[in-house]
């Protein structure tokens, strides 16, 4: 399937690593001219050589903190500059275990009000800045990457900053239609990234197995966290809805929202 990425540019927003990063090298490999956008210079700049390595695109490392209004307006335009026109936005710059968890007795409000501040406020502050130069192209994408704690009650900070995302999503879309800009969101489920070897670990100590165990346990079709395909999803496979979502291949796919989770959770949604 031709995808008609060739010549696009993109902001990938978290593109430093993981999921980000995937996606980055997924619009990349595609013929995309990317600019990465992250907090930690040094990793957003090796991140920025191996991808132009492997890609032969122009990858560019632009340090931002998406909190922080000034420092995402600067960055955007800058990107453009240097892109010299942007096409498509990819919101992943947050991480995956906020600050605030637990019940609410425990929830602390400045823990909360920053989860928030960073995944929803940061991808609705990139939007903002990136809408202007989308519209000066007539074709434009905007995908936000969220996720399915959003359908799945217990972290309520978890949720707070995923569902949102969903509601901006389609007010996006209603608004940018008329400029060929498609909004889209992305719910990955438990995915593998740089940290998950991490994760697994700690865990395996916690409950004196194996890391391979452990993930064997929480992602088996039978176990109550597993899911329908009994692993975990990577994160190449949130890149490639992505990277299809970002195409010209697309372009009647807007205000959607689409679940790259396995198949986790019995619930049915119509
Ligand atoms: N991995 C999963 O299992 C999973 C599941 C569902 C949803 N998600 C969602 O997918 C998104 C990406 O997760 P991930 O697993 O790829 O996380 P990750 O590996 O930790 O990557 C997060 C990226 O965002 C950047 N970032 C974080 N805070 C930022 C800030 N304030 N300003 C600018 N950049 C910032 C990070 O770089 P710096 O730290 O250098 O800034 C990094 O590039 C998150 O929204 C997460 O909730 C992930």
């Amino acid at each position: 399937m031709q995808l008609g990425l060739e010549g696009k540019t993109a902001i990938v927003v978290g593109g430093s690593r993981g999921i980000g990063k995937a996606i980055a090298t997924g619009l990349a490999r595609e013929g995309v001219d990317v600019v990465i956008i992250a907090r930690s210079r040094d990793q957003l700049e090796t991140t920025a050589r191996e991808l132009q390595a492997e890609t032969a695109r122009k990858v560019v490392p632009i340090v931002a903190d998406v909190t922080v209004r000034q420092q995402v307006d600067s960055a955007v335009t800058k990107a453009a500059d240097l892109l010299g026109k942007l096409n498509i936005l990819v919101n992943s710059g947050s991480v995956p275990v906020g600050k605030a968890g637990g019940s609410i007795e425990s929830i602390v409000d400045d823990d909360f009000l920053d989860d928030f501040n960073v995944k929803y406020m940061g991808a609705l502050r990139c939007a903002r800045a990136a809408i202007p130069h989308l519209i000066n192209q007539r074709w434009g994408r905007i995908i936000n990457i969220s996720g399915n704690s959003a359908r799945i009650a217990g972290n309520l900070s978890a949720g707070a900053r995923n569902t949102p995302l969903v509601h901006l999503t389609k007010t996006l879309a209603g608004q940018l239609g008329r400029h060929g800009i498609t909004v889209n969101c992305i719910h990955p489920g438990a995915t593998r990234t740089e940290r998950t070897p991490g994760v697994l670990a700690k865990r395996a100590r916690e409950l004196g197995i194996t890391p391979v165990e452990v993930e064997r346990r929480d992602y088996a079709h039978d176990s109550p966290s597993g899911n329908s395909i009994g692993r975990m999803v990577e994160a190449t496979e949130i890149a490639d809805c992505a990277v299809f979502l970002a195409s010209d291949r697309a372009r009647a796919i807007t205000g959607g929202l689409v679940v790259v989770d396995g198949g986790a959770g019995q619930a049915v949604y119509y």
